[in-house]
């Protein structure tokens, strides 16, 4: 990852006047009179204690290693706790917490029972970072009560109103591009602006295609606080469950189809769109009760 500094000259004297509000679109783009971060991003990175407005997206593969290695250069990490048993994340936050003294995150996937939360909490997790649905305010009680924040990423301006009055810290706005199993059914620009009208002063992170730094630029210029990298991050994972991944994804997406579970939208949009189809854009669609079966399977 490039140094701050490396950061702060290339996004310096590009993009938007933001308006009063802290929110800008594409257009403004032409504008040179602002200076990356923009205000929001800064509050972001104020908020969490970051170098820079990026967040690590979680995945299968995000273990320990990637977490800490993130959040120690600066962004914040986000550690698998889906489906581990509580001994397991417990261990998994101790390892993080023993390489990095910078904050981190641990995601829940809530189409799955989130078994782990209490065991992760008295772990020590400074922040939760939930998709696939909502806390429940026993969560959130419990999640306050251990000094935790937390974030949900959010596919529609009217998911955004639910996570923001369930008091969350940020949220992260999911566009179709996105890898992974696709929560979106919308094109990332044209489902932001809704959600940071919602959101007003909350930071929200932008998700879905973004792999460098142009696309951040664009992000935050188009008001993000920050972006949320899925693909790019799981492509550089050693700890990836797809080692073919880390040598292309983009070779992979051209010889196989079956990677929607895998790859980012800007690899494989199309294959995203399609996951979101089958999912109808609705949290326990067809293609979860299914059990997400590969393509050829569906
Ligand atoms: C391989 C892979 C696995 C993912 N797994 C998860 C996950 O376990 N939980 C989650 O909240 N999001 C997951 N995502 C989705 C990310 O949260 C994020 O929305 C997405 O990666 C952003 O798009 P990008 O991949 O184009 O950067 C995953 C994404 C990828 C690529």
């Amino acid at each position: 990852m490039d140094s701050r500094r490396e950061f702060l000259k290339n996004s310096a004297m590009v993009g938007a006047a933001l308006s009063a509000s802290g929110t800008a679109n594409l257009a403004n783009a032409q504008d040179s009179r602002v200076q990356l971060p923009t205000p929001r991003a800064l509050q972001l990175m104020s908020f969490f204690g970051l170098k820079y407005p990026i967040f690590q997206a979680p995945s299968n593969g995000a273990g320990p290693d990637l977490t800490a290695s993130v959040s120690s250069a600066g962004a914040m990490g986000i550690l698998r706790g889906t489906r581990l048993t509580p001994e397991d994340a417990r261990k998994a936050v101790t390892i993080v917490r023993a390489r990095t003294q910078r904050v981190f995150a641990v995601n829940y996937i809530l189409a799955f029972e989130p078994d782990s939360l209490p065991a992760v909490l008295e772990a020590g997790a400074p922040a939760l970072h939930f998709s696939w649905g909502l806390p429940t305010k026993e969560m959130i009680s419990v999640m306050r009560s251990a000094g935790a924040k937390f974030g949900v990423q959010v596919a529609s301006a009217i998911g955004a109103q639910s996570a923001l009055d369930l008091g969350a810290d940020y949220l992260v706005c999911q566009g179709i591009e996105a890898g992974g199993h696709v929560q979106s059914s919308t094109a990332l620009y044209e489902l932001l602006p809704k959600v940071l009208e919602r959101a007003q002063s909350t930071p929200v992170l932008a998700a879905g295609g973004i792999g460098h730094g142009r696309k951040i630029r664009e992000a935050l210029l188009a008001g993000a606080s920050g972006a949320m990298l899925g693909t790019r991050f799981v492509a550089n994972a050693r700890e990836s469950r797809a080692p073919r991944v880390q040598e292309s994804p983009y070779q992979v997406h051209r010889e196989r189809n079956d990677h929607v579970g895998m790859l980012s939208g800007r690899v494989a949009g199309r294959y995203a769109s399609l996951a979101a189809q089958l999912d109808s854009g609705a949290l326990g669609g067809g293609w979860l009760s299914a059990g997400w079966p590969t393509a050829g399977r569906r």
